[in-house]
């Protein structure tokens, strides 16, 4: 037989986890105005709401911030941070930010002006704030296939390069201060974009003379994927794949709570020396001074080494089977499942798994629901909640795909809880038919209203 894949770390800390009752759970569901992020904590059993600053970080992080330089100017932390990003990606120049967004915020105050048009694949709704905040628009030129979850591509996160030809030919590239490529792409269900298609973007953006940014967030994951399905690639080292992916294009934003295996984080890195001059300005208003802006230097030595980690292959190996172990129990049991797998998430299609919830009320959301209360599980909606409305119209934007994200902290769970979360799944899926009926709204933002939506069963 076959070895079975098997964590190649054990567990030396360990923290309570909360069980609760189902009467429980609908009274705090209740208060939380079926908002999941209004419930606490102790309120949540297994909590997939996200993967971003919930991983676990090593005994070698756990000492490097013993080791932190805290000074304000020229930390040696930022200078053992500095080296790392620069040996992985190549990029010279390196801003720390407080995390992925703050990254965005300032990259953009430079980068972005109204009226302005920024291409990119299926923009996270950070990155798509930051944009219409500065009244220009994310334009998404994502492959039409990232929209069948039924069908498989190796790389559903891949730009459609017509229609990213087309956005220049539309708008001019007066107006495209920058194409942006998320990889893996967040919205698209973890969906990694390949090689080949970085390089025609480079390709398309030399022609007409237009940065490229990555949105790097997942940037490990998404090498992962190169090495494991496109072909030429199966001999490559992570890190030589990494190096590869960052030499197509001028700049990356960061979060590093992914695959930085850090709590909070982030940073710029940049090519040209005359936009990382302008963006530290920006840097030193929002963040803090350009050798530490927003983090601590202890928490830069440890994101230095979460970094190290993330880019071995024994690192991704085990994180991307455990995630793809919990998609293969959810696939048997015939729920519908974006496929391929992606990254760091399993993605329900709730349009299949819910049909008899009219759209206008909230299918994806009303799943996160059931699954909560079911099992005291934590998901997120990636569905029309997190689309917002359009920002001239006012109407509800109807996403392509209504997905209930349970996202895999990092190190954090064993199997046994993926064994829990696909049971709950099972025993929702089988009453599906019962279920009718979802949510209105009774309040919400006008812009990321997901986060504090108030909710009213119907
Ligand atoms: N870009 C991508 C692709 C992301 O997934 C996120 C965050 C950000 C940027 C913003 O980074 O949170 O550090 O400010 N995604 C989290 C998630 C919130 O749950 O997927 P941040």
């Amino acid at each position: 037989m076959n070895l079975p894949y098997a964590e190649p770390y054990k567990i030396k800390m360990v923290e309570p986890m909360y069980p609760s009752t189902r009467a429980e759970r609908e009274a705090w569901l209740k208060e939380a105005h079926y908002n999941l992020f209004n419930l606490k904590s102790q309120q949540v059993f297994i909590d997939l709401l996200t993967d971003s600053g919930t991983g676990a970080m090593s005994q070698e992080q756990w000492s490097a911030l013993m080791s932190g330089d805290e000074s304000y100017a020229g930390s040696r932390s930022f200078e053992q941070l500095k080296k790392v990003i620069t040996t992985l990606t190549g990029f010279p120049y390196i801003l720390p930010t407080h995390q992925g967004r703050a990254a965005e915020n300032v990259l953009f105050s430079v980068m972005v002006k109204e009226g302005d048009v920024v291409p990119g694949n299926a923009h996270f709704d950070t990155t798509k704030g930051h944009i219409e905040f500065r009244k220009a628009s994310a334009y998404d030129c994502t492959i039409d296939e990232a929209a069948d979850t039924t069908l498989y591509h190796s790389f559903k996160g891949n730009l459609d390069i017509s229609k990213l030809e087309n956005v220049v030919e539309i708008y001019g590239k007066e107006r495209i201060p920058m194409i942006i490529v998320t990889v893996t792409c967040n919205s698209t269900g973890g969906q990694p974009v390949s090689m080949e298609n970085l390089k025609a973007v480079r390709n398309l953006a030399d022609r007409h003379g237009l940065p490229v940014i990555f949105d790097s967030a997942r940037f490990a994951e998404n090498a992962y994927f190169i090495k494991t399905r496109e072909k030429g690639y199966e001999n490559h080292s992570i890190r030589e794949i990494v190096k590869e992916m960052f030499s197509l294009a001028d700049g990356m934003t960061m979060s590093s709570k992914k695959d930085g295996i850090v709590n909070m984080g982030g940073f710029i890195a940049l090519k040209s020396q005359a936009l990382y001059r302008e963006t530290s300005t920006f840097n030193i208003m929002f963040e803090g001074y350009i050798t530490y802006g927003g983090m601590s230097g202890r928490d830069m030595a440890a994101l230095a080494r979460g970094l190290e980690e993330a880019t071995t292959f024994e690192f991704l190996e085990s994180r991307i089977s455990q995630v793809h172990y919990l998609g293969e129990l959810l696939r048997e049991a015939e729920i519908p499942v974006q496929e391929p797998f992606g990254g760091h998430a399993i993605f329900v299609d709730a349009t299949r798994f819910l049909t008899n919830v009219p759209r206008e009320e909230f299918i994806a959301q009303t799943l996160a629901v059931e699954l909560y209360l079911e099992s005291g599980v934590r998901a997120v909606e990636i569905g029309t909640l997190l689309a917002d409305r359009d920002p001239e119209t006012r109407e509800n934007r109807y996403p392509r795909l209504e997905l209930l994200r349970l996202a895999i902290p990092r190190r954090v769970y064993t199997r046994n809880h993926m064994d829990y979360v696909a049971i709950a799944l099972i025993n929702i899926f089988q009453r599906r038919k019962q279920i009718t009926s979802g949510y209105k709204i009774n309040y919400e933002a006008p812009i990321m209203r997901h986060f504090t939506v108030e909710l009213e069963k119907i």
